[in-house]
């Protein structure tokens, strides 16, 4: 049986010339068990009739906010509820920039943005528009809000030029639906709390003692926790990474925030995972003003260490609690992994070494070993930061299950 089977799956048609290939997928979807409802936008309508889409769906074709005779209402919002999928296809530049920005001026919009559903779009234009930088940046702002972007293929266009920019064949776009829903979600219904970035400890307000770290690793973990179904509470020190969607992000700056903000979320947790690099020591007298260079004396600054979260959460864990820290090490990696496994009171933890190319902060890559409390360990490549926080999730959902 197709994953698709029963799903309810919303689908937008913009005015390109690839709307005719539209009707394929739907009857691709439909096929497949899915219930289809169609929106259009007027522009749509000029390359495709909704009498050829409501024949296929069995459903009348949604494009106004009224319909003109009878004056009823289609409320947006509980068809945008109603979705467990919306897939807008083709997607012009228009839509892209209107979806990009909240142009809400037409019924498919206004479901796009009262939706809560994953959304698809396969964009389709002539090959200039694709290329330029507005339709790029228009197109990363959709990536930012979780949009899952079919690209499209590179061929011959409408405009008889050959480029990229036709949209991707129906049978692909259903290809792409029909595994994002086989796709397993074994973390449904567990919540899971991730610490990630630095913190930042005040020596004054406008010095702070800080670390490298940049938070990607830890923002990849949450996004990838919340891809295998789990609800995400991801607690972040100062980072220049924007709130991942679908996932409560809390804002703190220093070690004593982040450890106040973690009780809020610890004893409903099922996994809390601990990536951030906390500063292991603040100044012990801040100062409530800027210090002056003449009259400072900053030849040495009183410290004192920091509260250690992972190991303070270690110690008043409950039983079905799985706890995941990191050791970042440029020597004796696997000693000093087991002793912090050990020491925090950890399920599992997750080795990077500074000294292999391509691991720790600010890189785009990351290589790692996973140690855990059962005497297990698995080794793997240098990988993107996102494949590498699937790997760590794919262990962490394992592990629960032995
Ligand atoms: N950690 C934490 N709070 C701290 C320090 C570390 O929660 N104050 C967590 C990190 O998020 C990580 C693990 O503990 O998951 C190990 O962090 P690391 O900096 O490698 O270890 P430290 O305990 O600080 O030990 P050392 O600096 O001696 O290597």
């Amino acid at each position: 049986m197709s994953a698709l089977a029963g799903k309810h799956i919303i689908l937008g048609i913009t005015g390109g010339i690839a709307a005719y290939k539209s009707a394929v997928l739907l009857r691709l979807l439909i096929k497949a068990g899915a219930e289809v409802q169609v929106v259009i936008t007027p522009n749509g309508k000029q390359f495709i009739t909704p009498v050829t889409l409501s024949a296929l769906s069995g459903k009348p074709v949604i494009s106004e906010f009224f319909t003109a005779n009878t004056g009823e209402w289609h409320s947006h919002v509980d068809l945008g509820l109603w979705a467990d999928a919306m897939v807008i296809a083709p997607a012009t530049a228009s839509s892209i920039g209107k979806m990009a920005n909240g142009v809400a001026d037409n019924m498919l919009i206004t479901t796009y943005l009262s939706s809560k559903c994953p959304v698809f779009v396969a964009p389709a234009m002539d090959l200039d528009m694709m290329a330029h930088p507005s339709t790029t940046r228009n197109l990363e702002l959709l990536r930012s809000y979780d949009n899952h972007i079919i690209e499209p293929a590179e061929g011959e266009l409408a405009s008889h030029l050959v480029g990229k920019g036709r949209m991707e064949e129906p049978e692909k776009i259903a290809e792409v639906l029909e595994a994002y829903f086989a796709c397993p979600q074994p973390l449904k219904g567990l919540k899971a709390m991730v610490t990630a970035g630095p913190t930042y400890e005040r020596i004054d307000p406008v010095r702070f003692i800080g670390n490298f770290s940049t938070g990607k690793m830890g923002y990849a973990i949450a996004e990838s926790l919340r891809r295998q179904g789990a609800d995400v509470v991801l607690v972040s020190g100062p980072t220049a990474l924007p709130d991942p969607a679908g996932i409560r992000t809390v804002r703190v700056e220093s070690a004593c925030q982040m450890l106040e903000a973690c009780r809020n979320e610890f004893d409903s947790s099922d996994i809390a995972v601990w990536t951030a690099a906390v500063a292991d020591y603040a100044p012990a007298h801040p100062a409530d003003s800027k210090i002056k260079r003449e009259k400072a004396q900053f030849d040495s600054i009183d410290l004192v260490m920091n509260p250690d979260i992972a190991a303070t959460f270690g110690k008043c864990r409950r039983d079905g609690q799985t706890l995941v820290g990191f050791a970042l090490e440029t020597d004796h990696g696997p000693e000093n992994a087991a002793r912090k496994l050990k020491a925090k009171n950890l399920d599992i933890v997750v080795l990077n070494s500074l000294s292999d190319p391509g691991a720790g902060f600010g890189t785009d890559t990351n290589k790692i070993t996973i140690f855990d409390h059962l005497g297990h360990s698995a080794v793997f490549g240098l990988k993107s930061k996102a494949e590498v926080a699937d790997d760590i999730v794919n262990y962490i959902a394992e592990y629960r299950n032995k």
